[in-house]
Order: C-alpha cells, then sequence, then structure tokens
C-alpha cells in the first residue's frame, strides 16, 4: 500500500481557504489534516469546530483532526459534529485516557491518540488495541515549518512491532518537519500517513510537491 499524504492546512492560505483544499486533493493528497490549538497545551492559537464546519461541505475526503488543546473531552461532540472523520487527542492531555477515545469511537469517528517527542512510547501502549491511528510528532507541537526530529523514528519502530506482535491494524502517522529528505526515513521506519504543511503549502506546484514526498 502507498503511503497516504495528508496536507496540514496550518501552512495554507487562510483567505482562500476551499481553493487551497481544492488544490492539494487534486494534487493527490489522501487526508486533509486539520490542527486545533487552543494556546494552552501548545503556545499557539489557530482554528475550532467553525471552521471546520465551513471545510466539511467542501470535500468528501477525509478530515484528520489533531486536537493539540487541554481538557479534550470538553470538544470533542463540537469536533463531531462540525464533521471530524479522525480525531486525534494527545496522550499529554488526557486524564482518562481510554474514557476520550471511547466517546470518539462511540460516536461513530476514528480516534487517534498522539504522542509529544518527549514522551516515552510505553504511554500508549495501554491504548493501542482500541485506536485506529497512532500519530508520533517529529516537531514539539505548536507550529508549522520546525525541524524534524529523528529520534522519534525509533518510538515508530516500536509501534510497528507492537502492531504486528498483537494483530492490529491502527496507521502510523508522523507530523512535523515532514519534507522529501525526511520523509524517506519514515517511510523506511514503518509510517503509513505523511503530515506535511510547509513543504507542501510553500510550493507554487503542489502537485508535485506531494509527488516528490511520496516518492
Ligand atoms: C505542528 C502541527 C503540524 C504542522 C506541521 O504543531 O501539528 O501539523 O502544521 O507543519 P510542518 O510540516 O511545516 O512541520
Ligand atoms: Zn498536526
Amino acid at each position: 500500500m502507498s503511503t497516504k499524504i495528508a496536507p496540514s492546512i496550518l501552512s495554507a492560505d487562510f483567505s482562500s481557504l476551499r481553493e487551497e483544499i481544492e488544490d492539494v486533493l487534486e494534487g493527490g493528497a489522501d487526508y486533509i489534516h486539520v490542527d486545533v490549538m487552543d494556546g494552552h497545551f501548545v503556545p499557539n492559537i489557530t482554528i475550532g469546530p467553525l471552521v471546520l464546519s465551513a471545510i466539511r461541505p467542501v470535500t468528501d475526503a477525509t478530515l484528520d483532526v489533531h486536537l493539540m488543546i487541554e481538557n479534550p473531552d470538553r470538544y470533542i461532540q463540537d469536533f463531531i459534529d462540525a464533521g471530524a472523520d479522525i480525531l486525534t487527542v494527545h496522550v499529554e492531555a488526557c486524564t482518562h485516557l481510554h474514557r476520550t477515545i471511547h466517546m470518539i469511537k462511540d460516536a461513530g469517528v476514528k480516534p487517534g491518540v498522539v504522542i509529544n517527542p518527549a514522551t516515552p512510547v510505553e504511554m500508549i501502549k495501554p491504548i493501542i488495541k482500541d485506536v485506529e491511528l497512532v500519530l508520533f510528532m517529529t516537531v514539539n507541537p505548536g507550529f508549522g515549518g520546525q525541524t524534524f526530529i529523528p529520534e522519534v523514528l525509533d518510538k515508530v519502530r516500536k509501534a510497528v512491532q507492537w502492531r504486528e506482535e498483537l494483530d492490529l491494524s491502527f496507521e502510523i502517522e508522523v507530523d512535523g518537519g515532514v519534507n522529501e529528505e525526511t520523509a524517506k526515513q519514515c517511510v523506511e521506519a514503518g509510517v503509513d500517513v505523511l503530515v506535511a504543511g510547509s513543504a507542501i503549502f510553500n510550493q507554487k506546484d503542489r502537485a508535485s510537491a506531494i509527488q516528490k514526498i511520496r516518492n
């Protein structure tokens, strides 16, 4: 199966979000990655359910929503109502991770768990059989355009091993600093889905940017 590409709209031109999304989808994107930041869990503030619900009618493509917010339980229903297909929560932000993941699952949305670069991979082990996606941050979340942290790939390899041993089928995604060079290392480590923001939206020709990352 070929590697999926999920452009992060954080680096898109927000004054023409519809065209930006259509452009990357025509260019071969598989998912649209939506970065939600609250100014507490991460230092930046981005978008909320209102913008997600504006994007929803633009496409049938999978909306991969990455919640970088404190107390995500409070907003999960809002993001589900707004049209999320995948809803990913940080292990560092959830006091009752199992409950949160099951809230998402029970609502018929695909649950994902995301882990920061400095958090040990063992933190996600108890939940991996309940999720459909494991997202490894390859930068400290908060901003686009940061430098890839290669040590995270050891954690990716561990997740690949657990998935095999336990006969599970969750997808493995990485987010942060992905470009044509780092993408290669990720795929070699076993990554299924590559999130890329600046490496796609900062290029004029999005189809060729996506192609380069995929290759
Ligand atoms: C970082 C976000 C990423 C970000 C990636 O906190 O979660 O999705 O947009 O941007 P690049 O690809 O530019 O590192
Ligand atoms: Zn993200």
